[in-house]
């Protein structure tokens, strides 16, 4: 049986470190290296161990997975330039940058790229990749598998759907956080004293999350159910629900999220 393609990691911060963890739990047959300046003690404490290699020299890889900032990328992508050949399939988990500036700066036609959220730094999240034309079915499960453990992957998708994503679930979860904040200090203003009004808010979009996860019924589902005619929460509904509400502003905000995506894109050309 041939050996698996070898497999470099560029950047092992929060999100790469969660992806090569997850690999050495799998005991993924891959030889693993790691490209990363300035490694974390968990990073460390693999290289000193020989489950990963710890920045060699460059030489093309079967796979490269790109995890640093997106702005680090046009410096970071002479520096890597060595660990891609032609063969390589190259999977990116950078926001914005488009597969066209991923081909041109890397010289390979192979690339997915791919958007994760936050969630994912505990294996808690969603992703979404898009794949160049080329890719095949059996390279599509490859990224679907390296991407398993930041949680759920969907995809192959239109390229173009991206920046919708990205408005979605690779922002979202700094819109529960926001709720979170919000009633909380909602709680407060109503004479809850303030280390209550937070820990009742935090628990509740916990709780919630998790019977929603739960659950087989959908959010809209789970809403109605909590909602007797009449009573507080509908009258809380009534005032969230109205014109300029929150489905509007959820809208108009998903809207500016996914213009600003695509204008980071265009930036980076
Ligand atoms: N949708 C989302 O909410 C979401 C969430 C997370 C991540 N992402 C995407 O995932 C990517 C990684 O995010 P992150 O939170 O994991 O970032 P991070 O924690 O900053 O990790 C990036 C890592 O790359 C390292 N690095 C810098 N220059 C390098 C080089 N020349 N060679 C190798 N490694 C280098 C950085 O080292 P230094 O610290 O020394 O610079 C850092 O450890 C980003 O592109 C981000 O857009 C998206």
């Amino acid at each position: 049986m041939a050996a698996a393609p070898s497999l470099v990691l560029v950047g092992a911060g929060r999100m790469g470190a969660a992806l090569a963890r997850g690999w050495l739990n799998a005991k993924s047959k891959r030889q693993i290296t790691i490209v990363e300046p300035t490694p974390s003690d968990e990073v460390a404490s693999w290289a000193a161990a020989g489950k990963v290699t710890l920045n060699p020299a460059a030489a093309p890889a079967g796979i490269l997975v790109v995890a640093v900032k997106p702005q680090q990328f046009a410096q970071v992508a002479e520096a890597i330039r060595g660990f891609a050949g032609p063969k390589t399939l190259v999977v990116s988990i950078m926001a914005g940058v488009r597969i066209a500036q991923l081909s041109r700066r890397l010289d390979t036609a192979r690339i997915a790229r791919a958007m994760p959220n936050t969630p994912g730094a505990i294996g808690q999240g969603v992703t979404v990749f898009c794949a160049a034309p080329g890719l095949s079915a059996a390279d599509n499960e490859t990224v679907r598998s390296l991407l398993a453990p930041l949680g759920e992957v969907h995809g192959p998708v239109d390229e173009g759907l991206m920046s919708a994503v990205t408005a979605l679930s690779g922002s979202g979860p700094a819109y529960l956080f926001l709720l979170a904040e919000s009633m909380a200090e909602a709680g407060e203003s109503e004479g809850l004293p303030r280390a209550l009004a937070q820990r009742l808010a935090r628990r509740t979009v916990e709780g919630a999350a998790a019977l929603l996860a739960a659950s087989e019924d959908g959010p809209e589902a789970l809403r109605r159910a909590v909602t007797s005619p009449g009573g507080t929460t509908q009258a809380a509904l009534d005032i969230l629900m109205d014109t300029g509400g929150m489905p509007r502003l959820l809208r108009d905000a998903l809207r500016a999220a996914a213009t600003r995506d695509r204008q980071l894109s265009k930036e980076a050309d």
